[in-house]
């Protein structure tokens, strides 16, 4: 029997539960439909998808419409887990474009918005959660600072740096957000945020002792072999899998060739299978 829907609520309180918060990126319907059927509770349509998805240089380029479109998608899997989206670069600029914003993606299928930032972004945290949108926070590197920042750098080593990670969780959770993403945060300083704040912390890249850890499915499964984060160890060599299977169908398969037994042609006619829920 399928468990009840995930909410930020539950989100929030399994930190007090002391139980772990796995969390991973699905920015298309068969990827959130998997990830849910193996019991991921929180799932986010990352902007990451500008770069393992669309093929961009960096998150900076993803637009609204483009997170709408795979909002959809994902939402279509109608997840038991709680589906998160970020708000695109340049989306949240004043708390007003930031509602705005947040609502699109919300009528897109979205269940919480994500946005980099704390005590800067605070008014348009206040704004977005007092519309009864949850909000989770995302404090560290961020990628949608880079072409600022002049790359990806590890946060937290210095005490003026602790000092501001740490007034910046803790502002995001007195304004409201469910949990907050501590990326590239170096684990000492994640540790102690994490002991800080009652909301959880979701790691990536900063340590075993957050409340909880995303990855970008991409890079746990081996599915962008161009690039991989220093911090990830794939489970998988999806890519390798694909090139290999492929050069197998093409040189001994024969394409045009193969042969279907009549069990396998169903669904509309074209032999393709009908995703589950579209024959509901
Ligand atoms: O865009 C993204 O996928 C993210 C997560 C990796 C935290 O922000």
């Amino acid at each position: 029997m399928r468990s009840s829907k995930v909410s930020a609520e539950i989100i929030r309180a399994m930190k007090a539960r002391g139980k772990k918060i796995a969390a991973l990126t699905a920015y298309d319907f068969p990827t959130a439909k998997l990830l849910d059927e193996a019991g991921i509770p929180l799932l986010l349509v990352g902007d990451s998808l500008g770069m393992v998805v669309l093929g961009y240089a960096d998150t900076t380029f993803v637009t609204m419409a483009e997170m709408e479109h795979h909002v959809r998608a994902a939402a279509r899997a109608k997840p038991r887990a709680l589906l998160g989206a970020d708000l695109p670069f340049q989306s949240y600029q004043t708390a007003s474009e930031a509602l705005q914003n947040a609502r699109r993606l919300v009528a897109a299928g979205a269940e919480a918005v994500k946005a980099e930032g704390g005590r800067s972004i605070l008014p348009q945290v206040r704004a977005i959660v007092a519309d009864g949108i949850p909000f989770l926070g995302h404090l560290g590197m961020l990628p949608q600072s880079v072409r600022e920042e002049g790359g990806y750098r590890i946060k937290g080593k210095s005490d003026a740096e602790r000092e501001a990670l740490l007034a910046d969780a803790t502002a995001l959770a007195e304004a409201g957000a469910f949990a907050v993403v501590l990326e590239l945060v170096t684990p000492p300083v994640a540790k102690a945020i994490s002991q800080a704040i009652a909301i959880p912390t979701i790691g990536i890249g900063s340590g075993p002792d957050c409340d909880g850890q995303i990855l970008v499915t991409h890079d746990l499964l081996g599915m962008f072999p161009w690039f991989t984060p220093k911090f990830v160890r794939p489970k998988l060599d999806v890519a390798d899998q694909i090139r290999a299977v492929v050069k197998e169908w093409q040189h001994r398969d024969r394409p045009g060739r193969t042969i279907r037994r009549p069990a396998e042609w169903s669904g509309d006619g074209s032999g393709h299978p009908t995703p589950a829920s579209h024959r509901e």
